[in-house]
């Protein structure tokens, strides 16, 4: 967990009172957004299937949470692929929080992998995790964000903004979820709720950043604002798009990547394109 000096730009108690569920809450993007908005005032709902990863979050959270008089609470065993799953949490949640204003769809599952070698149930289950998986949050908090008026969060990326080999399954799944946020945007607005996505780059310390970045060698001088992105940066837009001073905005997905999808794919270049045609050429997988 980074440290929260960064907040001083943030109101304090600018969430108090507020609950927050976020799916993929246990992972180390999602647990940054939770300890800022607990920091300042909001109470949250962890929900991930590993309960022991689970647990040890909210563990941390507990340490921020007693400061600002936020809450946490932490539901293992639970997958988002699975709608029952979801509700299950969901009533968890509102028993313990009374309520949910807002919704981070976080959780989401990525490996590296050519055409070739991606197996159709490889590329179902990363479209589950992270497509359906948003839908499926979405759909079980609804009754709840209709009651509040209340506002939701996609993660999806910018692996779709341009043909990035070994992630045509994570670049389907997160181009869906921008269309999932910018649709629900419009549909749910005269009602009052908002919907956002926002789109991360590079976040160093990250599993996806270590596997997607093989070689980080002059890396960081490639990315336009010279370094990587820190978990802080996806929890500084965060607060902004959960926040009052955003509420006029809904269907944006917000790129906070130092400029680096500008520049094109570097990541897997050294890879392509002879790595990739030797593998293309590989015995076919079904
Ligand atoms: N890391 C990057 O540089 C980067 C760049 C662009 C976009 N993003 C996006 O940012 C978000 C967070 O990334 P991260 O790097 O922090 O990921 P992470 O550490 O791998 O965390 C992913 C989280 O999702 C949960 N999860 C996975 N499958 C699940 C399922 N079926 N049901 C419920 N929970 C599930 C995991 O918990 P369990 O395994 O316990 O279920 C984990 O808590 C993701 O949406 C990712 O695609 C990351």
């Amino acid at each position: 967990m980074e440290n929260h000096e960064y907040f001083k730009v943030w109101q304090e108690g600018l969430f108090q009172g507020k609950a927050c569920l976020i799916t993929g809450g246990s992972g180390t993007i999602c647990r940054q957004q939770a300890a800022a908005l607990m920091k300042l005032g909001c109470s949250v709902s962890i929900v991930g299937r590993d309960q022991e990863q689970v647990d040890s979050v909210v563990s941390l959270l507990e340490k921020i949470g007693a400061q600002a008089k936020a809450k946490v609470v932490g539901f293992g065993g639970c997958d988002v692929r699975s709608i029952e799953s979801m509700a299950a949490v969901v009533a968890k949640t509102v028993s313990a929080f009374g309520k949910i204003d807002y919704v981070i769809c976080g959780a989401a599952g990525n490996f590296m992998s050519d055409f070739n070698h991606l197996s159709a149930n490889a590329f179902k289950t990363v479209v589950d995790i992270d497509l359906l998986g948003s839908f499926n949050t979405v759909k079980a908090c609804y009754p709840e964000l209709v009651k509040s008026k209340g506002s939701v969060l996609f993660i999806s990326a910018t692996l779709h903004y341009y043909g990035v080999p070994f992630q045509s399954h994570v670049g389907a799944a997160k181009a869906g979820i921008d269309a999932l946020s910018n649709a629900l945007a419009v549909e749910f607005g005269p009602i009052g709720i908002r919907c956002n996505c926002i789109a991360p780059g590079p976040i160093g310390g990250t599993e996806g950043f270590n596997r997607l970045v093989p070689n980080k060698k002059n890396f960081e001088s490639k990315i336009p604002l010279q370094r990587v992105g820190r978990t802080k940066d996806i929890a500084n837009a965060t607060i902004f798009l959960f926040s009052p001073a955003a509420e006029w905005i809904t269907g944006t997905v917000m790129v906070v990547d130092g400029g680096f999808w500008q520049m094109g794919n570097f990541n897997t270049l050294e890879m392509y394109p002879d790595v990739l045609k030797q593998k293309l050429l590989e015995k076919p997988k079904l």
